[in-house]
């Protein structure tokens, strides 16, 4: 099927011959057999076994079985004319237990996935951890504990030396704010941990990781590329009230400060959020200097905006977000808002860091309402994000903006985290009772606008 809206004078060349265009997913969210080759249980596995914590009590034993078809996706990655291809490795597909011996089998499998890319003339881009922690190390504290930035480093030096011939691009970490926030604070995802006293712990464990398993692939492989990425959102105050006004500050410490400044060099944004004082009580002596890295390139991840209200009832950030639902604007499947002007001002915000070398968008995408109608699958919605999202991309590239690339979230629908295989992402849409794979009009879109 060849999709209704596409503009032709619309296409990648605007972007300049650099640009690099990609997909992403993640290890737990497509890989499924979660007890196959020798793996060992994660958080994940072990939260989605939980009752009332998934939507629908779903879990990704199978997801999408991308451990099986991982030939098959990566041809239609190829099919739709994708240069680059992002994806996780699964912590405990290496080491079962998160530390001790390497499981081979683990590495073969990554193995074979990067060699059918590199066969392909897909360049493969690798995010050492996309949340899937072992369970056996969340036993042990998991981001609470120190001992984690040894027990990373491990991880990461298996990474690198396993696939460093071959891999050129690593991301270190993927959105350290939403898996400590959601997973340590809130307790809406794995581990489903909550309150300020795991919280902190978690924050600076993850900040001194990132660093640490940057330096380690920095001293194994002296020509890779290395990068990490960061979610965020463009905040703005629900009024011109001065409590609002300060209340989006606060609100944008957190959801976008606070983890890119320490990495910087630049501390935590303390003075907005002084909650964050209370990290000093996990740190020792040189952490300041170990938490900075100076990466080659930073990975943004946009999807929507957030409008943002005093209030004196949250603890610690006295903020709230006003919910897009309410707020009459056209909604994702996520209830979120459709905004694309956020991730231009996303780019300016990040731009505004001069320690930023290369600057690349590693997730964007839409999980609107898919319907299979004669086998295909039409979706307009994702197509008009798309291109609206990269028309603001572009407009921040040409007012001389430093952008460099862009990455789909995602190539296939997939397991949603919490909430599991509803909302459907995917450039390709995917029958979960048959595994069968249908390119959805957007997919075709993309397709045409790399081609
Ligand atoms: C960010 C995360 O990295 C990814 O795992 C998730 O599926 C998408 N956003 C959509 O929520």
């Amino acid at each position: 099927m060849e999709p209704i809206i596409q503009d032709i004078n619309f296409n990648k060349k605007l972007f300049g011959d650099d640009f690099a265009w990609g997909v992403s997913t993640a290890a737990f969210q497509v890989e499924g057999s979660y007890d196959i080759g020798g793996k060992g249980e994660s958080i994940w596995d072990v939260f989605t076994n939980k009752k009332g914590k998934i939507l629908n009590g779903e879990n990704a034993n199978i997801a999408c079985d991308f451990y099986n078809q991982y030939q098959h996706d990566i041809d239609l990655i190829k099919k739709l004319n994708i240069p680059n291809f992002r994806f996780s490795i699964s912590w405990t597909r290496i080491f079962p237990n998160g530390t001790g011996e390497i499981n081979q089998e683990g590495v073969n499998y990554y193995n074979r996935v990067i060699d059918y890319c590199i066969a392909n003339d897909i360049e493969p881009w690798v995010t050492i951890y996309h949340w899937d922690l072992p369970h056996a190390l969340e036993l042990k504290g998991g981001w609470t504990n120190r001992d984690i930035i040894e027990w990373f480093t491990a991880f990461a030096t298996a990474c690198a030396q396993s696939f460093g011939d071959r891999v050129k691009h690593w991301m270190v970490m993927n959105e350290p704010a939403v898996f400590t926030g959601a997973g340590y604070f809130l307790g809406i995802h794995a581990p489903g941990r909550t309150g300020i006293k795991n919280f902190l712990p978690a924050i600076h464990h993850v900040v001194l990781s990132i660093a640490a398993g940057a330096r380690v692939v920095r001293k194994l492989l002296p020509d890779a590329l290395i990068g990490t990425t960061f979610s965020c959102s463009y905040i703005e105050p629900y009024s011109d009230k001065p409590q609002d006004i300060a209340a989006a500050k606060r609100a944008d410490a957190l959801i976008n400060r606070l983890f890119i400044e320490p990495i910087l060099g630049l501390g935590y944004p303390v003075n907005e959020l002084s909650v964050l004082k209370g990290i000093a009580k996990y740190s020792r002596e040189g952490d300041k200097d170990n938490m900075h890295f100076d990466f080659d390139f930073i990975g943004i991840q946009n999807y929507t905006r957030e409008i943002v209200k005093y209030s004196f009832f949250t603890p610690y950030i006295g903020a709230r977000l006003v919910k897009a639902e309410n707020r009459n604007v056209q909604l994702t499947e996520m209830k979120w808002e459709v905004y694309p002007p956020s991730i231009y001002q996303m780019i300016k915000k990040f731009n505004s860091y001069q320690q930023i070398k290369k600057l690349h968008i590693t997730e964007n995408g839409s999980a609107f309402k898919d319907q299979v109608i004669e086998n295909q699958v039409n979706d307009p919605e994702r197509v008009k994000y798309l291109k609206a999202n990269l028309e603001q991309v572009l407009k921040a590239k040409s007012e001389g903006f430093k952008v460099d690339g862009y990455f789909v979230w995602t190539l296939t629908d997939n397991f949603e985290w919490a909430e599991g295989y509803h909302p459907r992402f995917g450039l390709i849409y995917i029958d979960f009772n048959t595994q069968q794979r249908i390119i959805k009009s957007s997919g075709y879109w993309y397709a045409n606008f790399l081609k």
